[in-house]
């Protein structure tokens, strides 16, 4: 992340504040944030969209996904930078409202939101509420029209793009929770697609205000090809409503799931090249079908807030055990070259583990580690980096090489750990939840406080 790199004594610093000033002041582990570096990549993105998208439709609105990370501090950068806010429940709405964020500036999702939710969509005025079953726009509009309101509406599509991505985190198949289904498979006796039965619904209910349409096909993607197909299929899709229905969608969504590097065989595309052939599509498009094209808008998440976070912990036991072969899904190294040969294997034990990342066990995915206190001139050595679970599967990092001497009291920091990690935090082995410390030109803030023993005794309701 900008800003972060060794001083002259070899420690990892941020902005000039050295970790283990920002151990001592706020304990490990820690998420250490890089505001500069968040607000320069929510930038970039609207930026690249604006400039790639500007003589189509004036312009994206961006909408930050706040289940990637979200406290009130950050809702309000994400303001600050001209982006808006995607919130997927009632408490990430009473986070947005804490941060003082314009109702018109949010959108809310889910797939099973609570009336109580629609009413606090309601009552903040959102900007649009973007509606994921035919049951839930049932209900979306009676609680409106009781309430004598217009709901800006979204419609969630599935649009059968399959992204390449872990399988756990696509979304866009036809075959999973989310979404109307575009295909004209749906029970409805016209044999009409949920998609279309959902148009025409929302057309005829007078307290639905229909915005337009939405997808997202899936998370952490590389490549270009996945939004420019569900570009496609949306915008095919819009011209034939309008046509049939006479009307007109002046909005299309087409979701998050820009990819980050979590380690170096990771390569994601800038930006800038994502957003020039997701522009080239939608022009195209918008051409041969003979339609305006509707104003566009995303949701990245991962890519805004992931590269500008590292998790920072202390390292205590070490052990090493003999490996006789290389285990499925270990990465070939200089040791094993892929053989069947014994070599050691080294356990570098921190102090957090999967309550404070539970991605590698979620989804097998691979972090990287280096050693933050001190440079080393010692001799790499493949390590893998556990966590204090009592639980095997209680990986950080699977194989790493780490400098042989590294000892309990080191410090290691994990980069890319700014999205989907203290979002999915746990209190698993009554662990305490760590705090987040954001850098700002050289001084520390807590943005969100690290639980404590009172905390986690707190809901106990007692003997
Ligand atoms: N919009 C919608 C409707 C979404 O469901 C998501 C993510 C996003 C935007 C933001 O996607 P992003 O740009 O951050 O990829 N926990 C998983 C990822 C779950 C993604 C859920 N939806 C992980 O850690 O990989």
């Amino acid at each position: 992340a900008a800003g972060v790199g060794r001083n002259s004594d070899g420690e990892l610093a941020v902005d000039g504040i050295p970790v283990s000033k920002l151990k001592e002041q706020f304990g490990t582990p820690l998420f250490i944030m890089s505001e500069s570096d968040f607000r320069a990549r929510a930038r970039s993105f609207k930026d690249a969209f604006d400039e790639a998208f500007a003589d189509i439709c004036g312009g994206v609105d961006v909408y930050y996904a706040g289940k990637s990370f979200l406290c009130s501090a950050v809702a309000r950068w994400v303001a600050e930078e001209g982006l808006r806010l995607d919130t997927c429940s009632g408490g990430e709405l009473a986070v947005a409202a804490r941060a003082g964020i314009d109702g018109a500036e949010l959108s809310l999702h889910g797939n099973n939101k609570s009336d109580a939710e629609i009413n606090r969509a309601l009552d903040m005025k959102l900007g649009r509420i973007v509606v994921d079953s035919l049951d839930e726009l049932e209900r979306v509009a009676k609680i409106a029209s009781e309430r004598g309101e217009t709901a800006k509406v979204m419609l969630r599509l599935t649009p059968g793009v399959h992204a390449h991505t872990h399988e756990f985190i696509a979304t866009a198949h036809e075959d999973q929770k989310f979404g109307l289904s575009m295909a004209g498979d749906s029970t409805d006796q016209a044999g009409l697609s949920a998609a279309e039965e959902a148009v025409a619904a929302a057309t005829s209910y007078a307290s639905i205000e229909l915005l337009g349409l939405h997808c997202h096909i899936g998370s952490q993607i590389f490549e270009p090809d996945g939004f420019a197909l569900a570009a496609v299929k949306l915008l095919g899709f819009l011209a034939e409503m309008q046509a049939k229905y006479s009307i007109r969608l002046p909005e299309l969504d087409l979701g998050g799931g820009y990819g980050i590097a979590y380690t170096p065989v990771d390569t994601p595309r800038p930006p800038a090249d994502i957003a020039q052939a997701m522009a080239a599509v939608v022009r195209s498009q918008c051409a041969e079908l003979g339609i305006a094209a509707p104003r566009i808008s995303i949701e990245p998440g991962r890519a805004i807030v992931g590269p500008s976070t590292f998790t920072l912990y202390e390292v205590g036991t070490r052990k090493t055990v003999r490996v006789d072969a290389p285990a499925a899904g270990d990465a070939a190294t200089p040791e094993t070259g892929g053989e069947n040969v014994t070599h050691p294997r080294r356990y570098v034990s921190v102090d957090g583990g999967m309550s404070d990342n539970a991605r590698p066990v979620l989804y097998d995915a691979d972090y990287s580690a280096i050693l933050a206190s001190r440079a080393s001139a010692a001799a790499p050595q493949l390590s893998r980096v556990v966590g204090k679970h009592c639980e095997s599967g209680d990986i950080v990092v699977r194989d790493v090489y780490l400098p042989e001497d590294v000892a309990a009291g080191d410090l290691l920091a994990v980069p890319g750990t700014g999205a989907y990690c203290w979002a999915l935090s746990s209190n698993y082995n009554y662990l305490a939840r760590p705090g987040v410390v954001a850098v700002r030109d050289g001084s520390p803030r807590l943005i969100v406080r690290g639980e404590t023993e009172e905390d986690l005794l707190n809901r106990d309701m007692g003997a």
